[in-house]
């Protein structure tokens, strides 16, 4: 089999090494895919919204089987593309893809269906905007209804820093055309869990549960960012937990698309929020997550291949998806200043030990030498049988990374270490 995996992080990267357990894979290419990928795949350059040319390679090459990993693509119709010329393909169709790519339908999908979410209302109009925020509770939040880079939401603790978010997205344009309409939603608090699924469009089959750390500093201080690290599983999401999501959340959104005629196929990221009031979505995602993935993948003990082709084929009801009963965490190496201003271009070295145990999320070639070429740079990944060896083993690994300014958070796995205590 050949395959295409559209993109070129971490996750893609994950994807990767995770699909090459098959033995039926005879190639993989990546578009784009990146100087760290390149050790695992053939990387083509076409970059991964360009459409057209992807479409064009992987019918020249023959491609048996396509996995779109990252929003964008999919948002724009990726999937649709391929099939047109008879691809099969992992991931979500554009018109299921919108889930993430406009917040404004997810947010109306729950509330027609009843699935549980934080109270919310849409806005076109800026005056109006401001208007609802004189009264609004505080804190609040602000969202920017289309895809921006994972940056399009402030949490807004005062009136007049949420007015500014308004002003900023509506009229500033800080996020394009993706700020035209903002949703104004209900600042919830609990903890956060990510819960990635297989779903063929008929059943759910989730992942097992992980946790994201978004800020760039420890004890989750200072700017978003793309995410510092993950562990899996998330402690905090039991087993009557699941059962809820289940039942309260994931099957009902399947049907809910299937009633839209927008049949999702592919990985549905569920963002929740186990608040006092029960579990609630903070937002969805058309795609696996990135760094969720990198340590979701390295626990699935069925072979991906055989599931993503099962999602397209929709025989995922007999399909076995297990994952190992253990522990695994992933800590980011990202370059310093990340999130904001950051030099590119140094040179990466690798103890063996490590390499094999670390995805490249933002490096490239260059003449023969691997040389940072991004914000998040790399994730180690460490598998055990508890949490707390796992995080030990993760920072002992990524010791073994080395770039010239490479900055890690130092708590990756504490809050969750703590939760099981
Ligand atoms: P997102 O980019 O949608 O993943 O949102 C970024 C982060 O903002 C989430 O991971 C949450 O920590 C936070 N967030 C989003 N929506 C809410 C909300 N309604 N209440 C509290 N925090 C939120
Ligand atoms: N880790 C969150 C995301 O992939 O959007």
């Amino acid at each position: 089999m050949k395959l295409l995996v559209v993109g070129g992080g971490g996750r893609e990267h994950a994807i990767i090494k995770s699909l090459k357990k098959n033995p039926t894979v005879t190639e993989i290419f990546a578009c784009p895919g990146n100087g760290g990928i390149a050790a695992d795949a053939t990387c083509v350059a076409i970059g991964a919204t360009d459409i057209e040319k992807i479409v064009e390679f992987a019918v020249a090459n023959a491609i048996d089987y396509a996995v779109v990993a990252p929003d964008d693509p999919l948002v724009l119709g990726c999937v649709d593309a391929l099939e047109a010329k008879g691809i099969p393909c992992f991931g979500p169709r554009a018109n299921a893809a919108i889930i993430e790519g406009s917040k404004v339908f997810s947010k109306n999908l729950m509330k027609k269906y009843g699935i549980p979410t934080a109270e919310y209302e849409v806005f076109e109009d800026m005056a109006a905007a401001l208007a609802y925020l004189e009264t609004a509770p505080i804190p609040t939040v602000i969202k920017a209804d289309g895809l921006a880079l994972g940056k399009g939401v402030i949490i807004a603790q005062t009136r007049e820093e949420a007015k500014q978010a308004v002003i900023d997205m509506m009229e500033g344009g800080i996020f394009g055309k993706s700020g035209s309409r903002v949703v104004i939603e209900e600042f919830l608090t609990g903890p956060e869990v990510s819960v990635l699924a297989f779903t063929d469009g008929n059943v759910v089959k989730p992942m097992v549960s992980s946790m994201d750390h978004k800020r760039i500093g420890d004890n989750d201080t200072g700017l978003n960012t793309g995410g510092m690290g993950t562990v899996a599983p998330n402690p905090y999401y039991t087993a009557d937990i699941a059962d809820e999501c289940m039942k309260a959340i994931f099957l009902p959104t399947i049907a809910a698309m299937n009633a839209e005629n927008r049949t999702f196929k592919g990985c549905l990221y569920f963002g929740l929020m186990l608040t006092p009031k029960g579990p609630k979505v903070i937002e969805y995602n058309c795609r696996f997550g990135d760094p969720e993935t990198q340590v979701v993948l390295p626990l699935l003990e069925s072979d991906l291949l055989t599931v993503m082709q099962a999602t397209t084929n929709g025989t995922l009801a007999e399909t076995e998806v297990k994952f190992a009963d253990k522990h695994a965490c992933c800590v980011i190496l990202a370059s310093n200043g990340y999130p904001t201003s950051y030099k590119k271009g140094f040179e990466m070295t690798f103890t063996p030990e490590a390499l094999e145990h670390t995805y490249v999320a933002g490096a490239k070639l260059d003449g023969g030498k691997l040389v940072t070429s991004g914000g998040r740079v790399t994730g180690t990944t460490a598998i055990a049988s508890s949490l707390e060896e796992a995080i030990k083993e993760a920072y002992r690994l990524s010791d073994g990374v080395q770039f010239e300014g490479a900055y890690r958070r130092s708590d990756i796995g504490q809050r969750a270490l703590q939760a099981l205590k």
